[in-house]
């Protein structure tokens, strides 16, 4: 076989795609009432998901034959899944930016052997700082382990460490303020993310979220705050801010009122092998199909070229047409 040279991922409106995201398992141990029911959530069985071989041969396509640079491993949540350091070590030898999102209640066991494996970094999910809030939103008494896992990241060397938190009107909002000095306290860049309509229970309103505009002025009369130039931001669904006095950053995910859509340069691969151009989208390619019939390396690559080729402008959440997904984040992978 010659050795191909990359060609970038382009679709129909110039975007070039450079990020995968790959959900390793749909299942978790936590409940969180925005994305799973308390009970009877179906999972897949194993023979369904994509072995570790299979996950690491479609990211190994992605960037040889695409130059990919980054890699997150998402789930339900990826560490329930056994033996996940054999992955890691897997897609560490490709060499690209290799980064994780969880809830965190395994870090203080695992985040040494993440790290060792080749992980690079780590986001951590987390609603609310108050023990019991945090246990009606999770289902789980948890938050002492989440708060010493985020810990154990740092110690391992998973830094920078980012704290991931869905904002939800009557839920957590009046926790804006208490996450960013809980970030400037603990060296952690708090990310809070507009509540987007992806609940496996379909409760989801438009008055639930609590918009970008108002996340920042809420931490901008506590802990005064300066805007990090748009340019910086490159593919980074972030807007940025940089406290003024200078300890550190936050960041807000927008995906409901300022859609960075324009700019999406991500591909992801649910843990059943689905690929999926938006995690909004209304079709996706299935890989696994194309895998166990022996495809090869240059069908894998037309194929993932033929849908990403056909992905859309855009989710369009705040318009009429807008089509909400059937799956649960869990489901498709953060
Ligand atoms: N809206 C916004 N963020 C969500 N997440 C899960 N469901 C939603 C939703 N409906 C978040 C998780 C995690 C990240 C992968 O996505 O909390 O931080
Ligand atoms: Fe689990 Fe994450 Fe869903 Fe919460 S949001 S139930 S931690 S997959």
């Amino acid at each position: 076989m010659t050795d191909p040279t990359p060609s970038d991922l382009v679709d129909g409106y110039g975007r070039v795609h450079r990020d995968l995201r790959i959900s390793v398992t749909d299942r978790c141990n936590y409940r969180c009432t925005y994305c799973m029911p308390a009970e009877g959530m179906p999972w897949l069985p194993r023979q369904e998901l994509l072995t570790y071989e299979e996950l690491a041969r479609v990211a190994r396509v992605c960037v040889e034959r695409f130059g990919f640079d980054g890699i997150r491993l998402t789930g339900g949540e990826p560490t329930v899944r056994a033996h996940l350091p054999v992955l890691i070590e897997k897609l560490a030898a490709l060499g690209v930016d290799l980064s994780l999102t969880t809830n965190g209640s395994t870090l203080r066991l695992v985040a040494h052997d993440l790290a060792a494996a080749g992980l690079q970094r780590i986001n951590v999910s987390c609603d609310s700082l108050r023990p019991e809030r945090f246990a009606a939103i999770t289902k789980r008494d948890d938050l002492p382990q989440v708060l010493d896992g985020i810990a154990a990241a740092h110690e391992a060397g998973l830094g920078p460490v980012k704290l991931n938190v869905v904002v939800m009107r009557g839920v957590n909002d009046d926790e804006i303020v208490d996450f960013a000095t809980y970030g400037r306290e603990h060296d952690v860049e708090v990310r809070f993310i507009e509540f987007m309509p992806l609940d496996a229970q379909g409760a989801w309103t438009d008055d639930q979220v609590v918009s970008q505009a108002e996340i920042v002025a809420a931490i901008d009369a506590v802990h005064p705050l300066d805007e990090v130039p748009a340019a910086e931001r490159g593919a980074d669904p972030a807007a940025r801010w940089r406290y003024r006095d200078g300890r550190g950053h936050v960041g807000v995910i927008a995906s409901v009122t300022q859609a960075f859509c324009e700019s999406c340069d991500r591909v992801r691969l649910t843990a059943e092998g689905m690929l999926r151009h938006c995690l909004f989208a209304t079709r996706e390619l299935d890989l696994r199909a194309l895998l166990r019939e022996g495809a090869s390396d240059d069908d894998l690559a037309d194929a993932i070229r033929a849908e990403v080729g056909a992905k859309w402008a855009g989710h369009q959440i705040n318009q009429v047409h807008f089509i909400r997904p059937a799956r649960s984040m869990s489901q498709i992978g953060g």
